[in-house]
C-alpha cells in the first residue's frame, strides 16, 4: 500500500516544488516507485520536467469524471519516477468546485487515491502557497503533511499556524486519517546565527516533529532548477543532494519502525 505526502506552506518560496521534486527523486534512488503531482497551477514542478503541457493533465482529470487516472500520468527521465503534470488553466475550474455543494473537496481522492495506492510507494504532492481549494483537495487525498519551513533573515518565523489549523480542519472533516509528518528545514546555513536561532525556535515550537536533516541553502539548487533537473542528477556531490538522500533514508527510517 502507497503511502501519499503533501507537502504544504501557504508561505511561497519556501522550498516545495525543491523539496517534492528532489525527496521524490531521492526516493527513487532507494529503490521506492514514486508519483509526483503537480497541485499548482503555477506549474513550475511541470515545467522543470515538461518543455510543453501534455494534452492531458491534471485539468483533464479533476474536471468531468471517469478520465483513467494512467492517461495524465508520465514517464520521466528519471527511472521509476512518474510525474502528473498541472496547466495554468486549471485555475479555472475553482469556481466550477466553489459551486458544487460539497466543494469539490474530495474529488482528488475519490479520482487518484485507489490509483496511486496501488501502483506506486510514495505519491508526494506539490501544493500552492496558500490554503486554498486545490490544498485542501490535496490534504483530502494524502495519507501524511509535510511543511518546509525556510531560515535565512532575523524575521523567519516558522509561522505554521494557519497551516497546523487547516491540518485540524480536514483531520476533522474531510480526511480523519490525516497525519501531520514533519517539518523540513530548507535553505539553512547553521554559520549564521539567525539560522541557529530559527532551527531552536523550530525545535522548541514543533518537537519532534522536526526532520532531523536540514536542507542547506546551495547554489546547485538553482543551477539545476535552471537546467530543468534534480539537483541529484545536476549536481551529485552538492551538499544539497547529499541531504535530500538523507532525508530520503529518513523517511523510510519512519515507515519500517
Ligand atoms: N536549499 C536551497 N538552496 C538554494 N536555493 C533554494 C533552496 N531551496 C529552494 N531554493 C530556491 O528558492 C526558490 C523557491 O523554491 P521553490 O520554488 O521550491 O519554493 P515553493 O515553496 O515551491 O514556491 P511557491 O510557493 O512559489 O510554489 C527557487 O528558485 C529554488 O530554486
Ligand atoms: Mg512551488
Amino acid at each position: 500500500m502507497g503511502k501519499i505526502i503533501a507537502v504544504v506552506n501557504n508561505k511561497g518560496g519556501v522550498g516545495k516544488t525543491t523539496i517534492t521534486v528532489n525527496l521524490g527523486h531521492a526516493l527513487t534512488n532507494r529503490g521506492s516507485d514514486v508519483l509526483i503531482v503537480d497541485m499548482d497551477n503555477q506549474c513550475n514542478a511541470t515545467s522543470n520536467f515538461f518543455q510543453q503541457v501534455p494534452d492531458e493533465t491534471l485539468y483533464e482529470l479533476l474536471d468531468g469524471d471517469g478520465l483513467d487516472p494512467g492517461k495524465c500520468i508520465y514517464p520521466t527521465p528519471y527511472d521509476r519516477l512518474f510525474f502528473l503534470p498541472n496547466t495554468e488553466d486549471s485555475g479555472g475550474l475553482e469556481p466550477l468546485f466553489m459551486a458544487r455543494e460539497d466543494r469539490g473537496y474530495s474529488l482528488l481522492q475519490q479520482r487518484l487515491r485507489d490509483y496511486v495506492n496501488q501502483k506506486y510507494d510514495f505519491t508526494i504532492i506539490d501544493c500552492p502557497p496558500n490554503l486554498g481549494l486545490f490544498t485542501l483537495q490535496a490534504m483530502t487525498a494524502a495519507d501524511f503533511v509535510i511543511c518546509p519551513v525556510t531560515g535565512g533573515s532575523k524575521y523567519a518565523a516558522v509561522g505554521l499556524d494557519r497551516t497546523i489549523n487547516t491540518i485540524k480542519y480536514v483531520q476533522e472533516s474531510l480526511n480523519p486519517s490525516l497525519r501531520f509528518l514533519r517539518l523540513v528545514l530548507n535553505q539553512i546555513d547553521r554559520r549564521e546565527g539567525v539560522d541557529r536561532a530559527f532551527i531552536t525556535s523550530a525545535m522548541i515550537n514543533y518537537p519532534g516533529l522536526v526532520f532531523d536533516t536540514m536542507i542547506p541553502r546551495c547554489t546547485a539548487v538553482k543551477q539545476a532548477e535552471a537546467l530543468g533537473q534534480t539537483v541529484i542528477r545536476a549536481a551529485p556531490k552538492a551538499t544539497a543532494t547529499i541531504k535530500f538522500r538523507k532525508l530520503a533514508l529518513e523517511l523510510l527510517d519512519m515507515f519500517q519502525e
